[in-house]
Parts: C-alpha cells; sequence; structure tokens
C-alpha cells in the first residue's frame, strides 16, 4: 500500500499545475475526492485505485503514466513542431504538463499506435536497439509488392547513409499492395527507405503492434487509454534481456 500523500501533493504529481495553483483549485472547491468536495490541500490521502474529480472531470491517480494512443495521421510527435500540430495537442493537458514523452516516433504522416509515458526507464527500456522489441506497421504500397522484395526485406538492405544492412524480422503479405512487416530497430524514416531500397515506395504506414501489446481494435484515431498492469506486463515480456 503506497503512503498517503497531501492532496496537493497529490494534484501536483499528476500534472494540474505549480503546488500553489493545486493548493487554489482546492481552495475554490473545485476537487472532491469519492464524490465529497476536499477543503484542504494538506489532507494525507491514500492513491491506491485513488480517482479524483478536478474541475468536473474524473481523472485516475497513476503514479507514472503508461498510455496508448492512437496517431492520427498530420501531427507531429514533439513538443516543438515545426510544419503540423502536436500529438501533445490531443491529450489532456496535465500530461503534457507533468512531461509525458513518445516512447519513439511516428512521422507525421504515419498513423497507429503511440505508447507515451513520463517514466524515463520505460521509454529506455522500450526504445533501446539492444532490447530487439518487434514493431509491426501494415504498409499500403503504389506498386504490387512482389516476392522478389519480401525476400529482400527479410535478408536485409543496405540504407543510404548506412553500411550495416537492416531486414525486416517478419514480412506478411496482406494483399497485392499490402504488407504486414517486423522491424525490431528504428532508425529514422526505416520501414519507408527500407521499402524504396527494394524498389517500391509507402503510399500509407501504420503501426498495429509495439512487443506483444497490440493496438485495441475499438481505440479510435484521437484516442487514448491508460495501460494496466497486464498490458505493462505483455511490453515487459517482450523485452531481451
Ligand atoms: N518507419 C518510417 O519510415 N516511418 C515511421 O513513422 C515509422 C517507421
Amino acid at each position: 500500500m503506497a503512503k498517503p500523500l497531501s492532496l496537493e501533493k497529490i494534484l501536483f504529481s499528476q500534472g494540474f499545475g505549480t503546488r500553489r495553483y493545486c493548493s487554489d483549485l482546492v481552495y475554490a472547491d473545485l476537487v472532491k475526492i469519492n464524490g465529497v468536495v476536499c477543503e484542504d490541500p494538506e489532507e494525507r490521502i491514500a492513491t491506491d485505485g485513488l480517482i479524483l474529480n478536478v474541475e468536473g472531470k474524473d481523472w485516475e491517480f497513476h503514479e507514472k503514466a503508461y498510455i496508448a494512443f492512437h496517431k492520427p495521421p498530420n501531427y507531429e510527435c514533439s513538443h516543438k513542431t515545426t510544419h503540423h500540430p502536436s500529438v501533445y495537442s490531443l491529450l489532456p493537458r496535465p500530461f503534457v504538463e507533468r512531461g509525458l514523452q513518445c516512447v519513439g516516433r511516428l512521422d507525421y504522416d504515419t498513423t497507429g499506435l503511440l505508447l507515451i509515458s513520463d517514466d524515463g526507464q520505460f521509454i529506455h527500456q522500450m526504445t533501446t536497439p539492444k532490447k530487439n522489441i518487434g514493431k509491426v506497421y501494415k504498409i499500403t504500397t503504389p506498386e504490387p509488392i512482389t516476392q522478389k522484395q519480401m525476400e529482400h526485406l527479410l535478408k536485409g538492405v543496405v540504407l543510404d547513409d548506412d553500411p550495416r544492412p537492416c531486414s525486416a524480422v517478419a514480412c506478411e503479405q496482406l494483399g497485392e499492395n499490402k504488407l504486414a512487416m517486423t522491424i525490431v530497430e528504428g532508425r529514422y524514416h526505416q520501414v519507408k527507405r527500407m521499402l524504396a531500397a527494394v524498389g517500391n515506395h509507402v503510399e500509407q504506414l501504420h503501426r498495429v503492434e509495439i512487443g506483444r501489446y497490440v493496438m485495441p481494435a475499438d481505440l479510435q484515431e484521437g484516442e487514448w487509454r491508460w495501460l494496466y498492469p497486464d498490458d505493462l506486463s505483455k511490453l515487459a515480456k517482450s523485452v531481451e534481456n
């Protein structure tokens, strides 16, 4: 059982603003615990299973945040974007305040599964190439995919800026112009460059799996959801030691 914390500390830890602002939220009667307004920012509250209500919205307490997000096209995975709005603009404000970061980036035009967290160790584990975590992409191409191209992707291709070959760990043809490909590295524009290296092209790119975690079918574009212990243990099992 976690140690009870003051309400002000709890709100601050969840990203509701500065300590001062969090106290003011409580003094303004804008915070409820179990449906009851709490008037004292110093009141100590048990955090296990805690659901706060802040300014009329329920908020689950999570010491560290781990979320799955379905990225829509035309958003950048960066806080300081250049040409398109940021994926962070689609998330609740407290996530941005508490410093959530994407676990590896997707290109602005790629859609699908993004993990986002404020746990630095988790982000490192999930992104370091040493851990060999498979990422599955569904790819649509303008030219039909040939057997030769699939064999070439599996055997390995050399990308122009790097003599080390990079290969797909699995390729499955889903249609004449559709392919599911698993890679374990995360080089810059890797899938697009691999397809170009075998003489085809990526028209649409959509990520569906990271390790053993599959994007839930009912998670719509632009939606996010918390990852719970079952999801996190699937991800932990994907990490090679
Ligand atoms: N490979 C790419 O080329 N783009 C992505 O967004 C992800 C993997």
